[in-house]
């Protein structure tokens, strides 16, 4: 079926974590926001929802890093973080290994993706999967771009990578929604932990909203990490999704720095 979702989500420990120590009236709307994602996703249908996040290190590390890896797993365990710290209890995610199998296959055609059947998500699809499946009703296919350990996965690569899900997404009979997760300014774990670039953040969506390949393409790891840090990097999960929306355009529903979640909170969504 042709894909039935597209849009992207943040996905910081903090979200959940430190709730209680955000301004309420503020972390209220990015709930809410959240909230109405949910609902977009329920309304579309969708049989699977294919989360596209930035990994950090739970999963896939130095010592054999892949540029793309998608999940092949009837069932996800998480979060992989201490359930306290991280305001998510333990939970079993259902998978489809079947449908991950068919979408492997397709996607194997332009990309050389790595899978794996075994996954423990972290907060990266933790966080949104607290917010977007509660019930841990919907099969969850998780996928990871390589956003942490240098040499990172190459954007315009990303990009084809987006590609590359769409068509394999079109391809199953199965009505498949995607989220990217991640981003978009931020410094996690480093002392300028809770800075915001909200200029650069604006900027992003802006580009991101008009889906202007070109535009969200011309960007360098350096200078996206003098002005966006280590956490900017996972604009690859964006551009991601852009790619598979690729001649749609973008609402941004929601876009509120919120230091102690140490993020620009954002919810946007392609018109498919
Ligand atoms: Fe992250």
């Amino acid at each position: 079926m042709p894909l039935v979702y597209a849009g992207v989500c943040s996905h910081a420990p903090g979200i959940t974590g430190r709730a209680d120590q955000a301004d309420p009236a503020t972390k209220d709307g990015f709930y809410a926001a959240f909230d109405d994602m949910r609902a977009a996703i329920e309304a579309s249908g969708a049989e699977a929802l294919i989360v596209i996040a930035a990994e950090h290190f739970a999963n896939f590390f130095m010592n054999n890093m892949p540029a793309f890896a998608v999940g092949m797993a009837d069932f996800y365990d998480g979060p992989i973080e201490d359930a306290a710290w991280l305001g998510i209890d333990k939970f079993r995610a259902p998978g489809n290994r079947d449908l991950s199998k068919r979408l492997i296959t397709e996607i194997m055609h332009t990309v050389d993706v790595a899978y794996a059947e075994e996954w423990k998500f972290d907060h990266g699809i933790a966080v949104p999967l607290h917010f977007l499946t509660p019930r841990f009703d919907l099969p969850v296919i998780p996928v990871n771009v390589n956003c942490q350990g240098p040499p990172l996965t190459p954007i315009g690569r990303a990009w084809a990578f987006g590609e590359a899900i769409r068509r394999a997404a079109d391809s199953v009979p199965e009505k498949i929604a995607v989220v990217g997760t991640g981003g978009i300014s931020h410094w996690p774990a480093t002392p300028d932990s809770g800075k915001i670039n909200e200029a650069w953040d604006r900027d992003f969506l802006d580009r991101w909203s008009r889906n202007d390949k070109d535009a969200l393409l011309d960007y360098d790891d350096l200078t996206v990490y003098a002005d966006a840090g280590q956490g900017g990097f996972e604009i690859r999960t964006f551009l991601t999704i852009s790619a598979a929306a690729s001649g749609a355009t973008g609402t941004v529903h929601f876009y509120e720095p919120i230091p102690i979640f140490a993020v620009g909170c954002t919810i946007a969504s392609y018109k498919l």
